[in-house]
Protein backbone atom coordinates (compact mmCIF):
# COMPACT_ATOMS: atom_id res chain seq x y z
CA UNK A 1 0.00 0.00 0.00
CA UNK A 2 3.17 3.06 1.14
CA UNK A 3 4.89 1.52 -2.19
CA UNK A 4 1.58 2.41 -4.39
CA UNK A 5 1.24 5.14 -2.24
CA UNK A 6 4.93 6.08 -3.19
CA UNK A 7 4.93 5.43 -6.38
CA UNK A 8 1.99 7.14 -7.35
CA UNK A 9 3.04 10.51 -5.67
CA UNK A 10 6.34 10.47 -7.72
CA UNK A 11 4.31 9.33 -10.86
CA UNK A 12 2.09 11.97 -10.36
CA UNK A 13 4.71 14.50 -9.47
CA UNK A 14 6.20 13.58 -12.78
CA UNK A 15 2.86 14.06 -14.96
CA UNK A 16 2.66 17.43 -12.67
CA UNK A 17 6.25 18.12 -14.05
CA UNK A 18 5.28 17.23 -17.35
CA UNK A 19 1.49 18.31 -18.18
CA UNK A 20 0.81 21.58 -16.64
CA UNK A 21 -2.58 22.16 -15.85
CA UNK A 22 -4.38 24.77 -17.26
CA UNK A 23 -4.44 27.73 -15.50
CA UNK A 24 -2.32 26.45 -12.48
CA UNK A 25 1.07 28.77 -11.31
CA UNK A 26 4.37 27.05 -12.36
CA UNK A 27 8.01 26.92 -10.43
CA UNK A 28 9.60 29.05 -13.94
CA UNK A 29 6.68 31.55 -14.63
CA UNK A 30 5.50 32.58 -10.85
CA UNK A 31 7.21 30.24 -8.05
CA UNK A 32 11.22 31.44 -8.58
CA UNK A 33 10.13 34.90 -9.00
CA UNK A 34 9.11 34.43 -5.22
CA UNK A 35 11.50 32.44 -3.75
CA UNK A 36 13.90 34.92 -5.31
CA UNK A 37 12.32 38.26 -3.76
CA UNK A 38 11.35 36.76 -0.02
CA UNK A 39 13.73 33.92 0.36
CA UNK A 40 16.79 33.39 -1.45
CA UNK A 41 18.46 35.83 0.94
CA UNK A 42 18.83 33.53 3.29
CA UNK A 43 18.25 30.46 1.53
CA UNK A 44 21.19 29.72 -0.59
CA UNK A 45 24.52 27.72 0.19
CA UNK A 46 26.51 28.83 3.42
CA UNK A 47 23.63 31.51 4.35
CA UNK A 48 21.96 30.78 7.83
CA UNK A 49 18.86 29.29 6.46
CA UNK A 50 18.98 25.26 6.78
CA UNK A 51 18.39 24.04 2.95
CA UNK A 52 18.99 26.62 -0.42
CA UNK A 53 15.46 27.05 -2.32
CA UNK A 54 17.42 28.11 -5.44
CA UNK A 55 16.26 25.08 -8.07
CA UNK A 56 13.21 23.68 -8.95
CA UNK A 57 14.12 20.44 -7.19
CA UNK A 58 15.06 22.33 -4.12
CA UNK A 59 11.55 23.94 -4.11
CA UNK A 60 9.30 20.44 -5.73
CA UNK A 61 10.10 18.33 -2.75
CA UNK A 62 9.10 20.92 -0.18
CA UNK A 63 6.12 22.64 -2.02
CA UNK A 64 3.68 21.89 0.44
CA UNK A 65 6.06 23.30 3.79
CA UNK A 66 6.51 26.63 1.29
CA UNK A 67 3.10 27.01 1.24
CA UNK A 68 2.64 26.51 4.52
CA UNK A 69 5.16 29.03 5.76
CA UNK A 70 4.25 31.41 3.61
CA UNK A 71 0.52 31.34 4.91
CA UNK A 72 1.41 31.21 8.74
CA UNK A 73 3.60 34.25 7.99
CA UNK A 74 6.53 31.94 9.80
CA UNK A 75 8.71 32.81 7.10
CA UNK A 76 10.15 35.04 5.82
CA UNK A 77 10.81 35.90 9.52
CA UNK A 78 9.23 39.14 9.87
CA UNK A 79 7.54 39.17 13.01
CA UNK A 80 5.89 42.28 12.91
CA UNK A 81 1.39 42.23 12.09
CA UNK A 82 0.80 43.87 8.45
CA UNK A 83 -2.36 44.26 9.95
CA UNK A 84 -1.69 47.58 12.55
CA UNK A 85 1.26 49.19 13.20
CA UNK A 86 3.88 50.02 10.73
CA UNK A 87 4.35 49.82 7.60
CA UNK A 88 8.24 49.88 7.94
CA UNK A 89 10.73 50.16 5.79
CA UNK A 90 11.96 46.97 4.24
CA UNK A 91 9.60 45.30 5.37
CA UNK A 92 9.34 41.36 4.01
CA UNK A 93 6.16 40.79 3.62
CA UNK A 94 5.16 38.31 1.09
CA UNK A 95 1.21 39.42 -0.38
CA UNK A 96 -1.73 37.35 -0.24
CA UNK A 97 -1.63 36.56 -3.88
CA UNK A 98 1.65 35.47 -3.50
CA UNK A 99 1.00 32.79 -0.96
CA UNK A 100 -2.21 31.97 -3.25
CA UNK A 101 0.16 31.27 -5.62
CA UNK A 102 2.49 29.21 -3.44
CA UNK A 103 -0.46 27.12 -2.08
CA UNK A 104 -1.82 26.68 -5.79
CA UNK A 105 1.36 25.48 -7.15
CA UNK A 106 1.41 22.95 -4.02
CA UNK A 107 -1.90 21.90 -5.03
CA UNK A 108 -1.29 21.32 -8.50
CA UNK A 109 1.93 18.85 -7.61
CA UNK A 110 4.34 21.68 -7.73
CA UNK A 111 4.51 21.88 -12.12
CA UNK A 112 8.17 22.70 -13.40
CA UNK A 113 6.43 24.26 -16.02
CA UNK A 114 8.75 26.19 -19.12
CA UNK A 115 12.29 27.51 -18.43
CA UNK A 116 11.99 30.00 -21.16
CA UNK A 117 9.17 31.36 -18.40
CA UNK A 118 11.94 31.75 -16.01
CA UNK A 119 13.53 34.33 -14.60
CA UNK A 120 17.20 35.19 -14.54
CA UNK A 121 18.96 34.09 -11.65
CA UNK A 122 19.86 36.60 -9.12
CA UNK A 123 23.02 37.51 -8.37
CA UNK A 124 24.71 38.66 -5.44
CA UNK A 125 27.39 40.81 -5.31
CA UNK A 126 29.64 41.32 -2.20
CA UNK A 127 30.22 44.96 -1.94
CA UNK A 128 28.64 47.38 0.43
CA UNK A 129 25.10 48.75 -0.89
CA UNK A 130 25.91 52.05 -0.36
CA UNK A 131 29.48 52.35 -1.44
CA UNK A 132 32.43 51.91 0.67
CA UNK A 133 32.27 52.87 4.51
CA UNK A 134 33.75 55.74 5.90
CA UNK A 135 34.45 53.59 8.36
CA UNK A 136 34.76 49.61 8.56
CA UNK A 137 35.20 48.51 11.77
CA UNK A 138 36.22 45.00 12.14
CA UNK A 139 36.04 42.41 15.86
CA UNK A 140 39.04 42.84 17.25
CA UNK A 141 39.19 38.94 17.15
CA UNK A 142 37.83 36.24 15.59
CA UNK A 143 35.29 33.98 17.44
CA UNK A 144 34.65 30.29 17.98
CA UNK A 145 31.51 28.88 17.65
CA UNK A 146 31.33 24.89 18.78
CA UNK A 147 29.22 22.67 15.83
CA UNK A 148 26.46 21.72 17.77
CA UNK A 149 24.61 23.09 20.89
CA UNK A 150 22.18 26.08 21.96
CA UNK A 151 22.57 29.68 20.14
CA UNK A 152 24.82 32.02 21.80
CA UNK A 153 24.33 35.71 22.15
CA UNK A 154 27.59 37.56 22.41
CA UNK A 155 28.44 40.80 22.24
CA UNK A 156 31.81 42.40 20.92
CA UNK A 157 33.59 45.89 21.74
CA UNK A 158 35.18 47.86 19.08
CA UNK A 159 36.61 51.24 19.94
CA UNK A 160 35.79 53.55 17.57
CA UNK A 161 38.75 55.71 17.94
CA UNK A 162 36.86 58.45 16.20
CA UNK A 163 38.39 61.50 17.86
CA UNK A 164 35.68 63.37 17.63
CA UNK A 165 32.07 63.18 17.54
CA UNK A 166 30.35 62.11 13.97
CA UNK A 167 27.22 62.28 12.46
CA UNK A 168 25.98 58.81 11.39
CA UNK A 169 23.54 58.10 8.50
CA UNK A 170 23.67 54.62 7.90
CA UNK A 171 25.40 51.76 8.91
CA UNK A 172 25.71 48.68 7.12
CA UNK A 173 26.95 44.99 8.34
CA UNK A 174 29.25 42.03 6.75
CA UNK A 175 28.86 38.79 8.53
CA UNK A 176 32.67 37.47 8.53
CA UNK A 177 30.60 33.94 8.22
CA UNK A 178 26.59 33.77 7.36
CA UNK A 179 26.34 30.23 7.93
CA UNK A 180 26.05 31.39 11.77
CA UNK A 181 25.34 34.66 12.12
CA UNK A 182 21.49 35.08 12.20
CA UNK A 183 20.70 38.83 13.09
CA UNK A 184 22.76 41.23 14.88
CA UNK A 185 21.82 44.60 16.73
CA UNK A 186 24.34 47.65 16.98
CA UNK A 187 24.94 50.10 19.91
CA UNK A 188 27.29 52.48 21.07
CA UNK A 189 28.75 52.58 24.99
CA UNK A 190 30.30 56.13 25.81
CA UNK A 191 31.22 54.86 29.71
CA UNK A 192 33.54 52.13 28.67
CA UNK A 193 31.20 50.15 30.31
CA UNK A 194 31.20 46.86 28.24
CA UNK A 195 34.89 46.58 28.48
CA UNK A 196 34.81 45.78 32.09
CA UNK A 197 31.80 42.78 31.02
CA UNK A 198 34.60 42.03 27.74
CA UNK A 199 37.78 41.72 29.73
CA UNK A 200 36.17 39.73 32.75
CA UNK A 201 34.84 37.20 29.84
CA UNK A 202 37.90 34.89 28.87
CA UNK A 203 36.79 34.40 25.26
CA UNK A 204 36.74 37.24 22.83
CA UNK A 205 33.99 39.65 23.26
CA UNK A 206 31.41 38.05 26.34
CA UNK A 207 27.95 36.49 26.81
CA UNK A 208 25.04 38.10 26.83
CA UNK A 209 21.27 37.50 26.41
CA UNK A 210 19.65 39.25 23.69
CA UNK A 211 20.95 42.42 25.21
CA UNK A 212 24.62 44.19 26.05
CA UNK A 213 24.57 43.67 29.74
CA UNK A 214 24.80 47.11 30.43
CA UNK A 215 22.68 50.15 29.46
CA UNK A 216 24.53 51.76 26.08
CA UNK A 217 24.33 55.90 25.44
CA UNK A 218 22.21 54.84 22.31
CA UNK A 219 21.31 52.51 19.68
CA UNK A 220 22.11 52.72 15.65
CA UNK A 221 19.96 49.97 14.41
CA UNK A 222 20.08 46.00 13.61
CA UNK A 223 20.60 43.63 10.74
CA UNK A 224 19.64 39.75 9.32
CA UNK A 225 20.47 38.33 6.16
CA UNK A 226 19.32 39.91 3.03
CA UNK A 227 18.47 43.89 5.10
CA UNK A 228 20.04 46.17 3.13
CA UNK A 229 21.81 50.18 4.34
CA UNK A 230 19.64 52.12 4.36
CA UNK A 231 20.43 56.16 5.46
CA UNK A 232 18.16 57.97 7.85
CA UNK A 233 15.44 60.31 7.61
CA UNK A 234 17.15 63.32 5.58
CA UNK A 235 18.25 65.62 8.02
CA UNK A 236 18.78 63.34 10.41
CA UNK A 237 21.17 61.26 12.09
CA UNK A 238 22.64 59.18 14.94
CA UNK A 239 25.61 61.38 16.78
CA UNK A 240 27.99 59.12 17.74
CA UNK A 241 30.44 60.70 20.41
CA UNK A 242 33.96 61.18 20.39
CA UNK A 243 36.03 57.78 21.53
CA UNK A 244 33.04 55.61 22.08
CA UNK A 245 32.57 52.36 22.06
CA UNK A 246 30.63 50.08 19.47
CA UNK A 247 28.75 47.25 20.62
CA UNK A 248 27.85 44.65 18.27
CA UNK A 249 25.17 42.03 19.79
CA UNK A 250 25.40 39.02 17.76
CA UNK A 251 22.82 35.80 17.64
CA UNK A 252 25.11 32.82 16.21
CA UNK A 253 22.95 29.96 15.02
CA UNK A 254 25.13 26.66 15.24
CA UNK A 255 25.55 24.83 12.13
CA UNK A 256 26.86 21.35 12.78
CA UNK A 257 30.69 22.11 11.93
CA UNK A 258 32.82 24.35 14.09
CA UNK A 259 32.99 27.68 12.69
CA UNK A 260 35.11 31.53 13.22
CA UNK A 261 33.24 34.19 12.89
CA UNK A 262 34.71 37.54 12.41
CA UNK A 263 32.43 40.74 11.30
CA UNK A 264 32.50 43.98 10.09
CA UNK A 265 30.60 46.90 11.00
CA UNK A 266 30.56 50.14 8.12
CA UNK A 267 29.56 53.76 9.34
CA UNK A 268 28.33 56.16 6.81
CA UNK A 269 28.71 59.91 8.02
CA UNK A 270 26.06 62.32 7.14
CA UNK A 271 26.76 64.16 3.81
CA UNK A 272 24.30 66.79 4.30
CA UNK A 273 23.96 68.93 7.67
CA UNK A 274 21.97 67.58 10.26
CA UNK A 275 18.93 69.22 11.31
CA UNK A 276 17.71 66.75 13.91
CA UNK A 277 19.23 63.82 16.60
CA UNK A 278 18.04 60.44 16.32
CA UNK A 279 17.49 60.01 19.94
CA UNK A 280 16.19 57.45 22.11
CA UNK A 281 13.83 56.54 24.84
CA UNK A 282 12.01 53.32 26.58
CA UNK A 283 8.88 52.04 27.19
CA UNK A 284 8.88 49.78 30.00
CA UNK A 285 6.40 48.72 32.76
CA UNK A 286 6.33 51.11 36.27
CA UNK A 287 9.75 51.38 37.60
CA UNK A 288 10.26 50.61 41.89
CA UNK A 289 13.16 51.02 44.43
CA UNK A 290 15.79 53.31 44.28
CA UNK A 291 17.12 51.12 41.61
CA UNK A 292 14.11 52.13 39.16
CA UNK A 293 14.18 48.60 38.02
CA UNK A 294 10.76 47.97 36.21
CA UNK A 295 8.52 45.98 38.10
CA UNK A 296 7.48 42.83 36.52
CA UNK A 297 6.21 39.80 37.67
CA UNK A 298 4.72 36.53 36.01
CA UNK A 299 3.90 33.76 38.34
CA UNK A 300 5.17 30.50 37.43
CA UNK A 301 2.07 28.71 35.64
CA UNK A 302 0.58 31.79 34.15
CA UNK A 303 -0.29 31.12 30.53
CA UNK A 304 -1.28 35.00 29.60
CA UNK A 305 0.42 37.32 32.03
CA UNK A 306 -0.56 40.72 30.91
CA UNK A 307 2.33 43.28 31.76
CA UNK A 308 1.47 47.02 30.55
CA UNK A 309 3.79 50.13 30.29
CA UNK A 310 3.81 53.56 29.06
CA UNK A 311 5.44 57.00 28.58
CA UNK A 312 3.72 60.50 28.10
CA UNK A 313 5.25 62.79 25.56
CA UNK A 314 6.19 65.55 26.87
CA UNK A 315 6.96 67.27 23.42
CA UNK A 316 5.80 67.49 20.21
CA UNK A 317 7.93 64.56 18.73
CA UNK A 318 8.39 62.20 15.24
CA UNK A 319 8.77 58.48 16.62
CA UNK A 320 11.18 56.71 13.79
CA UNK A 321 11.56 53.54 14.73
CA UNK A 322 11.07 50.80 17.15
CA UNK A 323 13.09 47.99 19.12
CA UNK A 324 10.93 46.07 20.92
CA UNK A 325 12.18 43.66 23.12
CA UNK A 326 10.99 40.90 25.69
CA UNK A 327 12.82 36.82 26.25
CA UNK A 328 11.41 33.87 25.78
CA UNK A 329 8.15 33.90 27.62
CA UNK A 330 7.12 36.96 25.34
CA UNK A 331 4.05 35.67 23.38
CA UNK A 332 3.00 38.94 21.84
CA UNK A 333 3.53 42.83 21.88
CA UNK A 334 1.33 46.19 20.94
CA UNK A 335 2.69 49.60 21.25
CA UNK A 336 0.24 52.14 20.09
CA UNK A 337 0.13 55.99 20.73
CA UNK A 338 -3.31 57.67 21.87
CA UNK A 339 -2.92 61.08 20.86
CA UNK A 340 -4.07 64.31 23.08
CA UNK A 341 -7.55 64.29 20.59
CA UNK A 342 -8.19 60.79 21.09
CA UNK A 343 -6.78 59.55 18.11
CA UNK A 344 -5.49 56.00 18.37
CA UNK A 345 -2.52 55.27 16.38
CA UNK A 346 -1.05 51.83 16.61
CA UNK A 347 2.67 51.60 16.25
CA UNK A 348 4.00 47.87 15.89
CA UNK A 349 2.15 44.95 16.70
CA UNK A 350 3.35 41.24 17.22
CA UNK A 351 0.98 38.49 17.39
CA UNK A 352 3.93 35.71 17.59
CA UNK A 353 6.62 36.63 19.68
CA UNK A 354 10.11 34.97 18.39
CA UNK A 355 12.92 35.64 20.50
CA UNK A 356 15.15 34.34 17.55
CA UNK A 357 14.14 37.41 15.51
CA UNK A 358 14.16 40.43 17.35
CA UNK A 359 14.49 43.37 14.89
CA UNK A 360 15.31 46.93 15.25
CA UNK A 361 11.74 48.58 12.91
CA UNK A 362 12.31 52.10 11.01
CA UNK A 363 8.88 53.54 10.05
CA UNK A 364 7.94 54.08 6.13
CA UNK A 365 7.07 57.88 7.21
CA UNK A 366 8.23 59.04 10.62
CA UNK A 367 4.86 59.11 12.96
CA UNK A 368 3.80 62.18 14.20
CA UNK A 369 3.24 62.40 18.43
CA UNK A 370 2.70 65.72 19.31
CA UNK A 371 2.94 66.83 22.90
CA UNK A 372 0.22 65.02 25.41
CA UNK A 373 0.53 61.78 23.47
CA UNK A 374 0.57 58.76 25.86
CA UNK A 375 2.26 55.70 24.07
CA UNK A 376 1.17 52.49 25.39
CA UNK A 377 2.88 49.14 25.79
CA UNK A 378 0.85 46.22 26.27
CA UNK A 379 1.91 42.51 25.72
CA UNK A 380 1.49 38.86 27.19
CA UNK A 381 3.58 36.10 28.77
CA UNK A 382 3.50 32.41 28.98
CA UNK A 383 5.01 31.08 32.27
CA UNK A 384 3.29 27.65 31.99
CA UNK A 385 4.62 24.37 31.18
CA UNK A 386 2.87 24.61 27.78
CA UNK A 387 5.49 26.80 26.43
CA UNK A 388 8.03 24.99 24.71
CA UNK A 389 10.57 28.15 25.43
CA UNK A 390 10.22 27.96 28.85
CA UNK A 391 13.86 27.61 30.19
CA UNK A 392 12.48 26.40 33.77
CA UNK A 393 10.60 22.84 33.80
CA UNK A 394 8.92 23.42 36.11
CA UNK A 395 8.40 27.11 36.16
CA UNK A 396 9.13 29.39 38.43
CA UNK A 397 7.97 32.70 39.14
CA UNK A 398 10.11 35.32 37.08
CA UNK A 399 10.65 38.99 37.71
CA UNK A 400 12.49 42.01 35.47
CA UNK A 401 16.32 40.86 34.84
CA UNK A 402 18.91 40.16 32.38
CA UNK A 403 19.72 36.13 32.53
CA UNK A 404 17.90 33.79 30.34
CA UNK A 405 15.22 32.94 32.98
CA UNK A 406 14.06 36.59 33.96
CA UNK A 407 12.35 38.62 31.49
CA UNK A 408 12.10 42.00 29.72
CA UNK A 409 9.48 44.08 28.39
CA UNK A 410 10.45 47.10 26.74
CA UNK A 411 10.14 49.33 23.69
CA UNK A 412 12.95 50.94 22.47
CA UNK A 413 12.15 54.22 20.81
CA UNK A 414 13.97 56.07 17.86
CA UNK A 415 12.49 59.25 17.77
CA UNK A 416 13.53 63.63 16.93
CA UNK A 417 11.99 66.74 18.71
CA UNK A 418 10.00 68.98 16.48
CA UNK A 419 11.57 72.18 17.60
CA UNK A 420 15.03 70.78 17.16
CA UNK A 421 16.82 72.60 14.09
CA UNK A 422 20.75 73.69 13.36
CA UNK A 423 20.19 76.99 14.00
CA UNK A 424 19.10 76.36 17.96
CA UNK A 425 21.23 74.36 19.14
CA UNK A 426 25.05 73.08 19.29
CA UNK A 427 26.06 69.91 16.90
CA UNK A 428 26.25 66.78 18.71
CA UNK A 429 24.17 67.87 21.85
CA UNK A 430 21.15 70.00 20.32
CA UNK A 431 19.52 69.32 23.14
CA UNK A 432 21.72 68.66 26.16
CA UNK A 433 23.15 72.24 25.59
CA UNK A 434 20.16 73.95 25.38
CA UNK A 435 18.51 75.40 28.46
CA UNK A 436 15.13 74.06 29.35
C1 LIG B 1 16.24 36.19 6.87
C2 LIG B 1 16.51 34.81 6.50
C3 LIG B 1 15.40 33.97 5.91
C4 LIG B 1 14.53 34.28 4.89
C5 LIG B 1 14.45 35.58 4.10
C6 LIG B 1 13.70 33.11 4.69
N1 LIG B 1 14.06 32.13 5.57
FE1 LIG B 1 13.22 30.26 5.75
N2 LIG B 1 14.45 29.84 7.29
C7 LIG B 1 15.46 30.65 7.78
C8 LIG B 1 16.09 30.01 8.93
C9 LIG B 1 17.24 30.56 9.72
C10 LIG B 1 15.42 28.78 9.13
C11 LIG B 1 15.69 27.76 10.23
C12 LIG B 1 14.66 27.88 11.32
C13 LIG B 1 14.67 29.24 12.02
O1 LIG B 1 15.73 29.70 12.49
O2 LIG B 1 13.59 29.85 12.10
C14 LIG B 1 14.39 28.72 8.09
C15 LIG B 1 13.51 27.66 7.96
C16 LIG B 1 12.60 27.51 6.92
C17 LIG B 1 11.73 26.37 6.75
C18 LIG B 1 11.67 25.15 7.65
C19 LIG B 1 10.86 25.47 8.87
C20 LIG B 1 9.46 24.96 8.78
O3 LIG B 1 8.62 25.46 9.56
O4 LIG B 1 9.19 24.04 7.96
C21 LIG B 1 10.99 26.58 5.61
C22 LIG B 1 9.95 25.67 4.98
C23 LIG B 1 11.39 27.90 5.11
N3 LIG B 1 12.35 28.42 5.92
C24 LIG B 1 10.86 28.48 3.97
C25 LIG B 1 11.11 29.81 3.61
C26 LIG B 1 10.42 30.47 2.52
C27 LIG B 1 9.34 29.83 1.65
C28 LIG B 1 10.91 31.73 2.46
C29 LIG B 1 10.50 32.85 1.55
C30 LIG B 1 9.07 33.04 1.33
C31 LIG B 1 11.92 31.87 3.51
N4 LIG B 1 12.01 30.68 4.18
C32 LIG B 1 12.67 33.03 3.77
C33 LIG B 1 15.80 31.89 7.29
C34 LIG B 1 15.11 32.60 6.31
Amino acid sequence: MRLWVAAFLVFGGWLGASRVQAGSPTYHREVERILQKHCQDCHRPAQIAPFPLLTYSHARKRAADLARVARTHAMPPWPPSAEEGGPFRGARVVSEEEIATLEAWAKANAPKGDPHDAPAARTWDSEWTLGTPDVILKMPEPYSISSEGDDEFRAFVIPSDLSEGKWISAIDFRPGNPRVVHHVIVAFDTKKLARILDKADPKPGYKVFGGFGIVPAGTLGGWSPGKRAMLAPEGTGYYLPPDSDILLQVHYHKSGKAETDSSSLGLYFAKTPIDKELRNKTVTPPVEGILEIPSLLIPAGKKNQEITGSLQIDEDVHMVGVTPHMHWLGKNFLLQATRPDGTIVPLIRIDRWDFNWQGSYEFETPVALPKGTRVEMVAHFDNSVFNPYNPRKPPLDVRWGERTYDEMCIAFLTITYDDEHRENSVPGRFRTAKAK
